[in-house]
């Protein structure tokens, strides 16, 4: 018997003009812990799709525990003992930690009467595999993200699970957190798991893993144990380029504040906040969830409520009344969540990266001049290397590194004073130049 749980050799898959993944081998040996490493738009959700069986493959075999592996459905995969911890978790937010652990068994079995007394014993099966000790009737969506992500582990291991595969799991986890679940995900490899783990995260990867898989451009470029790779090594293979240590040195910084922030509060969301941001100058604000950071960005953004304080741009105090004001006084804002506030994503890359400029773009009678749209949006694909073969495809095609790219592009497209950044580097690792 092989001594991997599953091997892929020279799979391969095309997206219209995009070569997602060309003739990739990966493997991941049982009770091991991979990780899937790689810039931004390198294939790696792709590769996890094909194993998941969301995505067919146009080329290449896989092999799960010795046995060649035709085309397969999520559901299929699944019952192999393969489960996919998505970013999002899957979850149902409304119900409760019981009912999201045992729906799956439940529906699997095809049963049509809920007896809680099963659920209740299921659900506490589940947490049992891990030790892991939480409120059964708590509702799913008032958990922190962490316990979310302990959760979706103990509804994988009730499926038997040989693989567990987590995208990009510690993006929201703060230090601690990362550490509880790297406690979890030692004591599943020691039982035997394998883990696939996908990370941008070097120090992450270094400390929690066995082998690494490392991808650009669609391709696999180190395949190995990690002890065997050096930090230098690992940054030359994910980016293709020397690096060396990159700072950012401002050289250009006005005298006078671009924007005065003065005692600023918005009742109940953050108190007497106060700062001055200089032209050229990158003002870090940091602070824990729900500490306020969101709500003082809204603010600056037209988006929140001022009920005292002063707002000072360019010299002169002003009151941003909505983003529509906000951007007339030069501000952009790049919002958190950039899936449901940032894009559009069943529109086309072109139209969302020229959201924010459509008054340059409008003609006679209002009408929008669609190739100007077209070939401007084109130069921002070229500058940020937009991972696209096409900028009318619609938004949702592109890998999450590249959708923030647009969202970026958008802003940057207008002649700004003050540009806002709202954890932007979620899922993003460094641009490909
Ligand atoms: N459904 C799709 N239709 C068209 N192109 C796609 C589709 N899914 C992925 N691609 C393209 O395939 C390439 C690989 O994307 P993938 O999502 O696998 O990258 P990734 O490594 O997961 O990136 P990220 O770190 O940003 O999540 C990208 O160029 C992407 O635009
Ligand atoms: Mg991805």
């Amino acid at each position: 018997m092989s001594e991997y749980l599953l091997q892929m050799t020279g799979i391969d898959k095309r997206f219209g003009g995009v070569h997602a993944l060309d003739h990739v081998n990966f493997a991941v040996r049982p009770g091991k812990v991979m990780c899937l490493a790689g810039e931004n738009g390198c294939g790696k959700s792709t590769l996890v799709k094909i194993i998941s069986g969301a995505y067919t493959r146009d080329e290449g075999e896989v092999l799960f525990e010795g046995k060649p592996i035709q085309h397969i459905t999520p559901a299929e995969s699944s019952a192999l003992g393969i489960q996919v911890i998505y970013q999002d978790l899957s979850i149902f937010p409304n119900l409760t930690v019981m009912e999201n652990l045992a729906i799956n068994s439940e529906i699997t079995a095809k049963r049509k009467i809920v007896n809680r007394k099963r659920w209740e014993q299921t659900a506490k099966e589940a947490l049992s595999k891990i030790g892991y000790d939480i409120d059964l009737y708590a509702r799913m969506g008032d958990l922190s993200v962490a316990d979310k992500q302990l959760v979706a582990i103990c509804r994988a291991l009730l499926f038997n699970a040989k693989l567990i595969i987590m995208d990009e799991p510690t993006t929201a986890l703060t230090k601690k957190e990362v550490d509880a679940l790297f406690k979890t995900v030692r004591q599943l490899r020691d039982s035997g798991i394998a883990i696939m783990f996908i990370s941008h995260k070097t120090e992450e990867i270094f400390e929690i893993s066995d082998d690494v898989c490392i991808m650009r451009n669609g391709k696999n470029v180190y395949s190995g144990p990690t002890a065997e790779l050096t930090r230098k090594d690992f940054t030359y293979y994910m980016t293709g380029r020397e690096l060396e240590d990159d700072y950012f040195v401002p050289t250009n910084i006005s005298k006078e504040p671009v924007l005065k922030v003065d005692h600023l509060t918005w009742n109940g969301k953050f108190h007497d906040v106060s700062f001055d941001l200089r032209k050229g100058e990158i003002l870090g604000i940091t602070g824990l969830l729900g500490s306020g950071r969101t709500e003082l960005a809204l603010a600056l953004f037209g988006l929140g409520k001022v009920h005292s304080g002063t707002i000072t741009l360019n010299g002169q105090q002003v009151k941003i009344t909505s983003p529509i004001d906000a951007q007339k006084k030069r501000i952009g804002y790049v919002p958190e969540d950039r899936l449901t506030e940032g894009l559009c994503l069943r529109q086309p890359i072109a139209d969302n990266i020229m959201l924010a400029s459509l008054k340059q773009l409008t003609r006679a009678l209002g009408t929008l001049n669609h190739d100007e749209l077209f070939e401007k949006s084109n130069e921002w694909v070229k500058k940020f290397s937009i991972a696209t073969d096409d900028a009318h495809k619609h938004a949702s095609t592109l890998s999450g590194g590249n959708q923030q790219k647009i969202v970026l592009s958008k802003w940057l497209n207008n002649d700004l004073d003050v540009l806002i950044l709202n954890g932007p580097t979620v899922g993003v690792e460094s641009w490909a130049r």
